[in-house]
């Protein structure tokens, strides 16, 4: 199979490449990734001189770039978005811009050189709140930030291009991700880098929100399952149903550092901060996809991996990363300071 990874350079994509490769001897795999602040070439050392892997360096959104890598792909794994809620609610044009323009410069493409699957990774994130049962595929959309809508705009192209033109699309939509190389800018890498650096973990409100830690290697495994097993037209959720309240979190992260729980500082909720997300994945489940890692194995290996791994977080946390910190918590803990 030969297939095309977008935004393989970031988070999930690299650990889905690596993954992939090392599952299948026989694929070849390009990553085009347009290496935003959180695309990082270092995430695939370890693969880039081998002859199956190819990188290009260029942006979902360029038709002509686009269409250059297409000759040959079998299938392609959109993973490349803009994904962050904080700064989709600070800034959110970028995300509109890649995660729904962009899928459809891919969706136009692809179809025009008939692949044989186009997976869309999506996220639980459209479904909103999950205040009682976790959700089904088949359940309405709800989501309530420019990230998650964002998100909910793309998948709902795609899967138009799966009953509009029969092009085998297929979503998958995953859980809140931890593990290696995930960008110091979400929760457990922020608050586990935070820690082993004296810093304070900004807890958004009373940290009572829960969310499904779900071990990257088992989201790239569920998503590698869509891929070979699932069926055109179908959605997938792929959630381990790890669910954690983030003050737990927080607390959990902070004994596997010997740090003390007086690093969590409470500062000013997220606007518009969903509660709490659930999925239910046994659709997933029934195609043979089942998770490794329970909350807190999940957790942990990614406290492990930020502890053994300095010399990969802490380049990234200083120019950007650090005017994206200020702009975000500077204010949050400076009222924090002042009520305690
Ligand atoms: P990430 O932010 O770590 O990486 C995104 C990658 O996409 C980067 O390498 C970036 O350079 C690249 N990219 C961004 N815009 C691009 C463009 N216009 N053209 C080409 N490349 C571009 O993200 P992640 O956490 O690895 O998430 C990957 C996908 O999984 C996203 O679609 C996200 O919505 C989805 N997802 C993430 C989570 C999670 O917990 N992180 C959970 C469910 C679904
Ligand atoms: P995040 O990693 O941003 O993922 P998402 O918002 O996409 O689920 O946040 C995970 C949870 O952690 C969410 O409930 C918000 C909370 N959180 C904090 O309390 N403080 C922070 O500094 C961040 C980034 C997140």
């Amino acid at each position: 199979m030969k297939l095309l990874v977008t935004g393989g350079a970031g988070f999930i994509g690299s650990n889905f490449i690596r993954m992939y490769m090392g599952d299948h001897p026989d694929c070849e795999i390009t990553n085009l990734d347009k290496l935003t602040y959180a695309g990082n070439l270092e995430n695939l050392r370890d693969v880039e001189n081998d002859p199956r892997y190819h990188f290009v360096h260029g942006d979902i959104c360029d038709r002509e770039v686009v269409d250059g890598v297409m000759p040959g792909i079998d299938a392609v794994v959109n993973f490349a978005a803009e994904t962050h809620v904080d700064r989709s609610i600070g800034d959110p044009e970028g995300f509109l811009r890649t995660d729904i323009f962009g899928v459809h410069v891919l969706l136009e493409a692809g179809r025009e050189h008939g692949l044989d699957r186009f997976v869309q990774i999506s996220t639980d994130e459209v479904y909103g709140p999950a205040l009682s049962e976790p959700f089904p595929e088949d359940a309405a959309l709800n989501p309530r930030n420019p990230y998650s809508a964002s998100k909910a705009g793309g998948e709902y192209l795609a899967r138009s291009y799966f009953i509009t033109y029969g092009f085998p699309v297929i979503v998958t939509r995953g859980a809140n991700n931890v593990g290696p190389n995930q960008y110091p800018e979400k929760v457990v890498p922020l608050f586990t880098t935070n820690a082993l650096e004296g810093e304070p973990l900004p807890l958004y409100g009373k940290g009572d929100q829960e969310r499904d830690y779900t071990h990257v290697l088992d989201h790239c495994s569920g998503v590698a399952t869509a891929l070979e097993r699932g069926e055109p037209g179908e959605i997938y959720n792929i959630g381990a149903g790890n669910h954690m309240k983030n003050i737990d979190m927080a607390r959990l992260i902070l004994k596997e550092v010997g740090k003390s729980d007086d690093l969590i500082v409470h500062v000013r909720d997220r606007e518009g901060h969903d509660f709490r997300y659930a999925i239910d994945s046994s659709k997933l489940e029934a195609l043979g996809w089942k998770p490794a890692y329970d909350a807190e194995a999940a957790i942990l290996d990614a406290v492990r991996w930020y502890v053994a791994n300095p010399d990969w977080w802490k380049p990234l946390k200083s120019g950007d990363f650090r005017k994206f910190y200020e702009k975000q918590y500077r204010a949050r803990l400076e009222e924090a300071d002042q009520s305690s």
